[in-house]
């Protein structure tokens, strides 16, 4: 390097290798924003960090992959793809099914965002969805639901929606596209939380849409460009690095899932126990029939706050957390964000512990 220039210039050019565009990412100027001296040259370039990066393109073709869908388009979090989904497809005078058991910030952004808007929107639980979708524009099903882990009929639901000629999004987030294919069953879109199981690691936010219908997906990709909640270059990085291993992490995570909720079934402290693999739980013949795993969620109902308290602080491996799907066991009471549950409502998310160690700690810490 040229002894011309001072320090800082020779530090900064030893980190960074020269400009390139298309280049994996780097701490240098390419993910943000390449400079092209010939417009005609970069046309197919990437040219500027909101429109495409090269992390994504390797992400999204691993969560089309996935998901068996000729794309994918990832965001900034779950909540900026659904709500790219549902601005794309809903129109002022549409009727937009959301699920009332799910995700409860959908809800809070169909009635501050869509209601004003014009759209009419039906609040729906995974029993009223079906007659709900009979006279809808839109219908976004989230199975297994959060909180209650119910699960929605997705065959059913796609062939009431595909006989009118209207849309069907699902929320594949609890499930993971390990555990679920709804775009196999029906749906026209997949929308998700990639924040949970799939990057696994509890230190980014992202989600995506992934679907078939190009028409669409150019859409979505449209919506990401001009509204600009893009994934960052870096946390498409992490996110990448984190996916090599959900099917390790996410087969563990069920396992744990499985085991605990049979032992808990069976315990007397513990007064309602919901998963949809126990052979008792309701959704459990439906899970069968469209899910591969079902899934890292445990929802249980214990006395009231305080028991749910008490576990918490008698376990040494329970981390009390609202997102889901991280390398450790973590639990959430949900009654504290106006979730429609009991106060003793908790709703675990299965770690990659070993199983034993897992059931002896709920054993030990529920006395
Ligand atoms: C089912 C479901 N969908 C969507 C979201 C939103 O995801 P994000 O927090 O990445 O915006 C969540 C978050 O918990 C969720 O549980």
């Amino acid at each position: 390097m040229p002894r011309r220039y001072g320090e800082s210039t020779r530090t900064l050019r030893a980190a960074t290798p020269p400009a390139r565009p298309g280049a994996p990412v780097s701490p240098g100027p390419v993910p943000v924003s390449a400079y092209h001296l010939d417009p005609e040259e970069s046309a197919e370039l990437d040219f500027y960090g909101r429109a495409s990066n090269p992390n994504w393109r390797q992400l999204e073709a691993g969560l089309a992959e996935l998901e068996g869908a000729a794309a994918a388009v990832v965001f900034g979090s779950g909540m900026a793809a659904i709500t790219a989904a549902l601005r794309v497809l809903a129109r002022p005078d549409s009727v937009v099914v959301i699920p009332s058991d799910g995700y409860y910030q959908v809800r809070r952004y169909a009635s501050e965002s869509l209601v004003p808007m014009g759209v009419t929107v039906i609040e729906a639980d995974h029993q009223e969805i079906y007659a709900a979708a009979e006279s809808a524009d839109v219908v976004l099903a989230e199975t297994p639901t959060n909180p209650n882990l119910d699960v929605v009929d997705l065959h059913r639901l796609a062939g009431i929606c595909r006989g009118r000629d209207k849309r069907l999004i699902v929320d594949n987030t609890a499930a993971t596209p390990l555990g679920q294919q709804p775009l196999a069953l029906g749906a026209d879109l997949v929308v998700a939380s990639a924040t949970k199981a799939l990057a696994g690691h509890s230190d980014l936010l992202g989600g995506y849409v992934a679907g078939s219908r190009p028409e669409l997906m150019e859409a979505i990709a449209r919506e990401r460009l001009l509204s600009g909640a893009i994934l960052g270059a870096f946390d498409s990085w992490l996110l990448l690095r984190g996916l090599g291993t959900a099917g390790l992490r996410f087969g563990r995570q069920c396992a744990n899932a499985q085991a605990l909720a049979t032992v808990l079934s069976g315990h007397p402290a513990v007064s309602s126990v919901r998963y949809p693999g126990l052979p008792s739980d309701p959704g459990h013949a439906l899970a069968c029939a469209q899910m591969q795993h079902f899934g890292a969620l445990v929802s249980i109902e214990l006395a009231d706050a305080a028991a749910v308290h008490d576990l918490v602080a008698r376990s040494e491996l329970l981390v009390s957390s609202t997102s889901f799907g991280g390398l450790h066991t973590s639990i959430d009471r949900r009654a504290r964000w106006g979730d429609p549950v009991g106060d003793g409502f908790a709703r675990i998310s299965l770690g990659i512990e070993d199983t034993d160690d897992v059931i002896a700690d709920f054993t030990r810490a529920l006395g």
